[in-house]
Order: structure tokens, then sequence, then C-alpha cells
């Protein structure tokens, strides 16, 4: 639209004066332009040295080592080279992207008419009829039941969907830390219930197994929670191979000759874990690859698992049998309540 037919519209809209630009040492020192240039560069530059500090510090930086920081506490060191490298990186893009637009790009001042947002009368009072004349073919204001129930409709329509939002929640609480698990209790294959002897399982042999009673519990609860939170796997090992003795209390290490017992619950999303490698002792997660050592306290040696595979430490009762010497010191299954 022209400037002449913007005028027809109102003659409310008073050309705005174009403010003189002011000239900048850059535009007539070819000396600072190439300065503003060289400053421009440096600071992509610098963002680029950042992308790599931190590709280097993800792939360097192990992720449990700390950094302390006098008054701040202690940091995950990855974490704060990770957040400054990407921080600061996104601060030089910007920095040099706005001092090339205010010294090198051109500042003429430009200006670009509005013209009025208001329909002419005429086109105003045909969308009225319009609306009118639609409202009463639709039957819509003629019908006050079939109106009512359709604004009734559509109040409760979003009430299921806000409904599933509860399945986002309430945060487990203690209860992934509560497993049927007790002193004494036996360790009892799935599915049949038999009790096992260590010398049952073949060295380098691994079966699935739960709490003695599993079953009846089920049946009395009517639900899976405690089969989901309370199933495990036995693995033999050479006692020779098992790297670390789990011996938090300083008694008898958690393992009985060599049969190690660990939750079944994979620690990043819950996932049941039962693909084992005999030759590394790992045990692998089918669902996002988390591997972990069984011979070295379950510990993460791949994939998102943010935490070890919880371990049960076990003996044997007088029958021979093995039996858990304790519940699990911490919680099984995913670990996203640690981050809440
Ligand atoms: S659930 Fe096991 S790796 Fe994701």
């Amino acid at each position: 639209m022209s400037q002449i037919e913007n005028q027809e519209h109102s003659s409310e809209y008073a050309p705005v004066p174009i403010p003189h630009s002011e000239v900048r040492r850059s535009d007539v020192s070819p000396k600072q332009a190439k300065y503003q240039q060289r400053l421009i560069s440096l600071l992509f530059g610098l963002s680029m040295l950042c992308a790599v500090i931190f590709v280097v510090a993800y792939v360097q930086i192990p992720i449990d080592e700390t950094v302390s920081i006098p008054f701040l506490g202690t940091w995950s060191k990855m974490n704060t080279i990770l957040g400054l490298s990407f921080g600061l990186g996104s601060f030089f893009i910007g920095a040099g992207v706005i001092q090339w637009a205010k010294q090198l790009m051109s500042h003429r001042e430009m200006v670009q008419d509005r013209h009025p947002l208001r329909s002419p009368d005429d086109a105003r009072e045909d969308a009225i009829a319009q609306f009118q004349q639609g409202a009463q073919e639709s039957t819509f204001a003629t019908q006050p039941i079939l109106r009512r129930s359709l604004i009734g409709a559509m109040a409760l329509f979003p009430i299921p969907l806000v409904m599933l939002l509860r399945d986002l929640g309430p945060l487990p609480g203690d209860k992934l830390f509560n497993t049927m698990w007790r002193p004494g209790m036996r360790v009892v294959m799935d599915v049949t219930s038999a009790p096992i002897r260590p010398s049952d399982i073949p060295i380098g042999g691994i079966v699935s197994a739960m709490p003695d009673g599993l079953p009846e519990v089920q049946e009395h609860d009517g639900n899976l929670n405690e089969r989901a939170k309370s199933v495990v796997l036995l693995v033999r090992l050479n006692p020779d191979d098992i790297v670390s003795q789990q011996n938090p209390e300083g008694e008898a290490s958690w393992d009985y000759e060599g049969v190690l017992c660990f939750s079944k619950i994979c620690p990043h999303v819950g996932c049941p874990i039962a693909l084992y490698e005999q030759r590394t002792h790992h045990l692998l997660c089918p669902c996002h690859q988390s591997t972990f050592d069984l011979a070295d306290s379950g510990r993460v040696v791949f994939g998102p698992a943010a935490r070890d595979l919880p371990q049960l430490p076990i003996t044997v009762d007088k029958d021979g049998y093995i039996i858990a010497r304790n519940g699990f010191a911490e919680p099984v299954g995913p670990s996203f309540w640690e981050r809440a």
C-alpha cells in the first residue's frame, strides 16, 4: 500500500521524522573498521574454543570428579565446565553478532508506514450480519438444551486430560527403599519358588530369583508392585574375580562362595535386566544399554544409568539355602526422584 493511500485512511497518522543516523567511527575510518572486524572474529573464535572445551570436558572428565568452589560448595567438575563453556560460548556468539550489527552493518533508519487495523464500517456490518445468520441457521441460539449440553460437555472434556497428569506423580518417596526383603528371608527360584543352594549355580551361571513368599504377598495385595521391586538375579563368579567386596559394616562380604545377588531392575528407568556376559561379568540392560560390572559391586561401566545396580547381601541358613543377610541398602528401580 502506497504512502498516499495510507494518508487517505486517516489523517491522524502524522509522518514520522527520520532521525539522522549517527556517523560511526567505523564508517569513516578503515582502520577502525578493520579493528571491529578483528574484535568480532575474536568473539566468534572464543565461542569456537568454548565448544572445543565442552567436547573435551564431556569426553575426558570422569563423571564423579568434583571441584570445590569457595563459599559455594562442592560441584561436579564435569557439569561445572560443561555449563561454563556452553554459557560462555553462547555469550560470545551473541556479543559478536551485536557488535557486528552495531559497528559494521548498515544503520540507515527506515520507516514502514502502517495502515489502520480497523475494517471499513460496511465490512464490519457485513461480518456481524453473517455471524448472526450463521447462529440462526445452526440453531445454536434457538435450541437451549443442545447449547447448554454442548457447553457442559466442553467444560468437562479437559478433565480426563488433567487426570492423566497424575501419572507423572506423586514422587515415590521412600516406597522404593522398602522392598519385602528382610534378614533371613530365603532367596528362591522365580516361578517355581524352589530354595537355592550356592552349589545349584555353576560358576558363570545366572538365575532369576525372588523372595520366599512373594506369590502369597501378590495374591493378598492384588498388585505387582512387590514383584516389580523385589526380583533379583543370582550370579556365581569365581571368588578371585570379585574385585570389590561390598562390606560397609565391616562384617562378611556381600557374596557367599562367589554367589552375588543384585536387583533385577535397572536403575535407569526400570527395565528388567538379564543379559549377562560371563567372560566380562557385565550385565547389560536391553532398554538403553546401561552396563553393570557384577564383579565390582554392580558398578555402572556404560550407558545412561546414574547409579550402580543395588546389591543384596546374602549368606546361607542352617540348611545351606541362600538367604538375605539384610534388605537393600539403597532404593531399587529408577533414579528420577533423586533429581527432583
Ligand atoms: S532402563 Fe536400563 S538402560 Fe534404560
